[in-house]
C-alpha cells in the first residue's frame, strides 16, 4: 500500500470526523507536511476532503475509484481478482492488456480493469465507447479445461452472470440478446467480448472482457449510442459504485463458471433462456455479408441460434448480429 493508499484508509475508518493533522502524521510515521501533500494528491483524484485549522481533515465524500486496494476490500471470490488485480488509470484495451498477460503465463483469474480506454474493443471489429471514471471496462483471464468448440459457452456463462448482476445490485430487468448483448428495455447496457487463444485443440487462455454502462448520462454519450444505449443510472436516477457492481460480478462470474466446469453446460443454458427473450422473436440475422430473416425456432445447448424461415426451414447461426422486426 501507498502511503497515499494508507491515509486514504485512515480518513475512511473516520468518516465525516475531523482529524488532526498530527493524529496523522503519527499514525503513518511521516511529517504533517507530508500529510498535506498526499491530502491534496487525494483531492486531486476526486475525493471531497475538507480541511480546516485547528480541526484537520475530513473525509466528506470518497471518489468512486477503481483502485486495488477498494476492489480487496469488497472482493468476495475464491479465484476472481485473487492472483493479480490490474487497475490502470488509461490503457488503450483492458482485453489487449489481458491477452498480452495471458501469452505471459497470468493464472486464471488475474484481472485487468481501466477507469478510461482509448481503443475500447467492440464485437465485430466494432469501438466500445469508454468515457473516464464512468464505467466499467474489465477483462479476466480464464484457462478453462475446454476444447476450442465449447469456448462459446463462456460467453453465454458470462451474459448469464451479467444479467444476474444488473438484477440484484440494481433490480433492473436485464435481458440477454443473443449471443451476449445484456438489455434493459430494449437498450444496450453491457456487452462482452471474448477472445480466445488456442493450443493444438486445447484452450491455452480465454480472455472475457465486459464493458457495462453505470454512470454514463445519457447526453454525454455519441449521437449513433444515444438511441441504442443506455446506463444503470440513466434508468434508475442515481449514480452507483463502479467498485461494488464489480465485486458483485465476480462474484456472480466465478458462480457461474464453477457451474459450467462442474455440472457442464445445460444448468447455464437453462438460465439463459430464462433471461432472454429472443425465443419466438420475428428477427433478421446478419452474418458477414448475408442476412437470415424468420422466427427464432430456439437457442440449443450449445448456444447456437435455430431460425426458421416463412417456409419452415430451419438454420442452425453461430455467430452474428440480431435485429427484432417488430415487438410481440
Ligand atoms: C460488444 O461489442 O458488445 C462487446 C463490448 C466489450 C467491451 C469491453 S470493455 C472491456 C474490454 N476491453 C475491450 O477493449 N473491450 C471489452
Amino acid at each position: 500500500m501507498t502511503t497515499k493508499d494508507k491515509l486514504l484508509a485512515e480518513l475512511k475508518t473516520h468518516p465525516g470526523e475531523w482529524v488532526s493533522g498530527e493524529q496523522f502524521s503519527n499514525k503513518l510515521g511521516i511529517s504533517r507536511a507530508a500529510i498535506w501533500k498526499q491530502i491534496n494528491s487525494l483531492k486531486a483524484d476526486g475525493h471531497q476532503i475538507q480541511s480546516a485549522p485547528k480541526k484537520g481533515y475530513r473525509l466528506a465524500q470518497a471518489a468512486d475509484l477503481i483502485l486495488p486496494t477498494e476492489i480487496a476490500a469488497g472482493l468476495t471470490t475464491r479465484v476472481m481478482g485473487r492472483p493479480g488485480l490490474i487497475c490502470l488509470n488509461e490503457t488503450d484495451s483492458t482485453n489487449l492488456q489481458a491477452k498480452a498477460m495471458a501469452a505471459q503465463g497470468a493464472a486464471e483469474g488475474t484481472l485487468v480493469v481501466a477507469e478510461t480506454q482509448t481503443c475500447g474493443r467492440g464485437r465485430r471489429g466494432r469501438t466500445w465507447f469508454s468515457p473516464a471514471g464512468q464505467s466499467i471496462y474489465a477483462s479476466i483471464i480464464l484457462r478453462p479445461p475446454l476444447v476450442p468448440a465449447q469456448a462459446p459457452q463462456i460467453t453465454l456463462m458470462t451474459a448469464v452472470a451479467l444479467a444476474q448482476t444488473l438484477s440484484q445490485a440494481a433490480g433492473l430487468d436485464a435481458k440477454i440478446k443473443w449471443p451476449n448483448d445484456i438489455l434493459v428495455h430494449g437498450k444496450k447496457i453491457a456487452g462482452i467480448l471474448t477472445e480466445i487463444s488456442t493450443d493444438m485443440d486445447a484452450v491455452d487462455y480465454v480472455v472475457v472482457g465486459l464493458g457495462i454502462n453505470v454512470n454514463t448520462p445519457k447526453k454525454e454519450m455519441p449521437n449513433e449510442i444515444r438511441k441504442i444505449a443506455t446506463s444503470m443510472m440513466s434508468h434508475k436516477g442515481r449514480p452507483f459504485s463502479r467498485v461494488t457492481v464489480l465485486c458483485a460480478l465476480l462474484k456472480n462470474f466465478e458462480r457461474c463458471y464453477d457451474q459450467l466446469i462442474d455440472d457442464g453446460f445445460a444448468p447455464i443454458m437453462a438460465k439463459w433462456r430464462h433471461m432472454s427473450d429472443i425465443i419466438g422473436q420475428a428477427v433478421y440475422v446478419d452474418v458477414l455479408d448475408k442476412r437470415y430473416t424468420g422466427i427464432v425456432a430456439e437457442v440449443d445447448d450449445d448456444g447456437v441460434l435455430i431460425l426458421e424461415d416463412a417456409h419452415g426451414h430451419r438454420q442452425r447461426i453461430f455467430s452474428g448480429d440480431v435485429t427484432r422486426l417488430r415487438k410481440t
